[in-house]
């Protein structure tokens, strides 16, 4: 005989077997219930899927296009869209001032941690943020100005090369050439010289070698999107059974970047060596301080810093020529500073930093290229210190994770104008102190302790090889009504820049 208690047991136990294929989708429907009614951020609107599961972000990211879906998003559900059920994006230039100024105490999430290599973060991927501080110290001191301005004549040496192959092209008219490859070879050789004093082979070849240009736009395809649930790192790169399928070696950068390393052994030489390259200055950084920067910062640094690099350089030339051929009044204008500097001497047949600061005209364009197409699509994600914080006005609890995207801040009209959406370069002109507000809002390098590393390098790289272009040749674009296609999970990656040139009389 059964006692009252046993039976209770049992029948308790048979409706639960009798009912257990319940038991999955009710815990994920009050899952759902608790963060879509009950999270801090249910006050937030946005779509429903985003506020339930991060699986949404994951397949806007997959979409390729956060540059356009992001300022979507924003207009339809104005400037605090959440998109994620621990997550918002954020509309407010102002916002996202405070949200990326250094000392305010928010750090990178673990986004960034899948970014490789994951054994020894650079500075991109590093998220514990004294680390990072500690690294940043080292690395910041190759990166200023001055540093890369010793740097200028491999800059000049790789421009000279670029020339010498559009030159190959100028000489039948109907020949369509892809501005946009060249530009990206350019790029990628001007960090060879930069890093390793040595070019990766682009330009002298012409083509993606070793498809290392794809294996990088794979790689981050990869990072992008897994990094919207970081923890499925854990079911591939990091899994031990991903190291057992074949694979073919390190590409092309990571060999060189590897030789380079064993060449300038032992590093006490270094001294001697006779070009001070960035790989040299991160090793002298390394021999200052071993404890604080070991030989694999080094290595994660240099090498890092082709990653990030080359598609952002790239994407910004491409962006400034399609905005500038796009729009024949303002190439005309631009043409026409570029040539009366040139007559006057005000720039120098190898342009200088100084001597291209005086050009208006052709600063405005960049800035309104960077404005407009900033080089980064995907969202700049921080989290929120413990104890919260709160941001234009809005408190947040810690850990939640806060986006700002320059698609979104830069089409701000009370900061920028009513006509965000054209490419106008006066409106860097029209009042010096608008402008001069303007620049503050710009968030195309990011900004505070985790501001752009690299944006001295590109801005002298740009600012060289950008009006000497444009004084050498003339483009047109050969199909003026196609629009470039773009597609990011990081970096926006672009094709179909493609052009004729003709070499300019001297
Ligand atoms: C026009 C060209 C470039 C643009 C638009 C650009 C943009 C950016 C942006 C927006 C960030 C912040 C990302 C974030 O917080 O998630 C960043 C960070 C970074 N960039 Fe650049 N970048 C450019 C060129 C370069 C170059 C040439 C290098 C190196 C040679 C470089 C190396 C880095 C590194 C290492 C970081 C991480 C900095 C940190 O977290 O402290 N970038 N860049």
């Amino acid at each position: 005989m059964l006692t009252n208690t046993e039976f209770s047991i049992r029948s308790a136990f048979s409706i639960l077997y009798e009912y257990c294929y319940l038991i999955i989708p009710v815990s994920l429907a009050c899952i759902a219930v608790k963060r879509r009614y009950l999270s801090l951020l249910s006050k937030h609107p946005g779509p429903f899927w985003a506020s339930v599961t991060r699986l949404w972000k994951l397949y806007l990211t997959s979409r390729g296009r956060s540059h356009i879906d992001l300022p979507a998003l924003h207009d339809k559900y104005g400037p605090i869209v959440r998109i994620a059920p621990n997550e918002v994006s954020l509309a407010s230039p102002e916002a996202a001032r405070q949200l990326l100024s250094a000392g305010k105490g928010f750090h990178k999430t673990s986004f960034y941690w899948v970014f490789p290599p994951p054994s020894n973060p650079d500075i991109f991927t590093e998220i514990r943020e004294h680390v990072h501080a500690q690294k940043k110290r080292v690395a910041n001191v190759p990166y200023s100005m001055a540093a890369m301005q010793q740097l200028a004549p491999f800059i000049e040496d790789t421009i000279d090369m670029f020339f010498e192959k559009l030159d190959g092209f100028t000489h039948a008219n109907d020949t369509t050439v892809d501005l946009g490859a060249w530009l990206h070879y350019f790029a990628f050789d001007v960090l060879g010289e930069v890093a390793f004093s040595r070019k990766f082979g682009f330009l002298e070849q012409g083509v993606d070698v070793e498809k290392a240009i794809k294996t990088i736009d794979d790689s981050q395809w990869y990072n992008g999107l897994i990094g919207q649930i970081p923890e499925l790192d854990y079911v591939f790169r990091r899994n031990p059974i991903w190291s057992l399928l074949p694979n073919t070696g390190p590409g092309l950068i990571t060999r060189i970047a590897l030789s380079e390393m064993d060449k300038r052994k032992p590093f006490e030489n270094i001294e001697k060596s006779d070009r001070q390259d960035l790989l040299a200055s991160l090793i002298k950084g390394h021999l200052k301080d071993p404890s604080k920067f070991s030989t694999g910062d080094v290595f994660a640094v240099a090498h890092g810093a082709i990653f990030a690099g080359s598609d952002s350089t790239a994407s910004t030339m491409q962006s400034f020529f399609y905005h500038v051929l796009k729009n024949a009044p303002i190439y005309a204008k631009l043409q026409s500073e570029i040539e009366t500097a040139a007559r006057s001497g005000t720039i120098s047949a190898k342009v200088q930093w100084s001597e291209a600061q005086q050009l208006p005209y052709f600063q405005a364009c960049l800035k309104e290229t960077f404005r407009m197409r900033p080089a980064v699509g995907l969202n700049i994600t921080r989290a929120v210190p413990v104890g919260g914080a709160e941001i234009d006005g809005v408190k947040y609890a810690a850990g939640t994770e806060i986006a700002v995207n320059g698609w979104v801040l830069h089409r701000d009209k009370t900061i920028f104008g009513d006509d965000v959406d054209v490419f106008r370069p006066e409106r860097w002109l029209d009042d010096k102190e608008n402008a001069k507000n303007m620049e503050r809002y710009l968030f195309h390098f990011g900004g505070g302790s985790h501001v752009c590393i690299g944006r001295n390098l590109a801005l002298l790289e740009i600012n060289k090889v950008l009006p000497h272009l444009l004084r050498e040749y003339t483009f047109k674009l050969a199909r003026p009504d196609a629009e470039l296609t773009a597609h990011t999970t990081f970096f926006v990656v672009q094709e179909g820049l493609d052009v004729y040139i003709t070499r300019n009389k001297a």
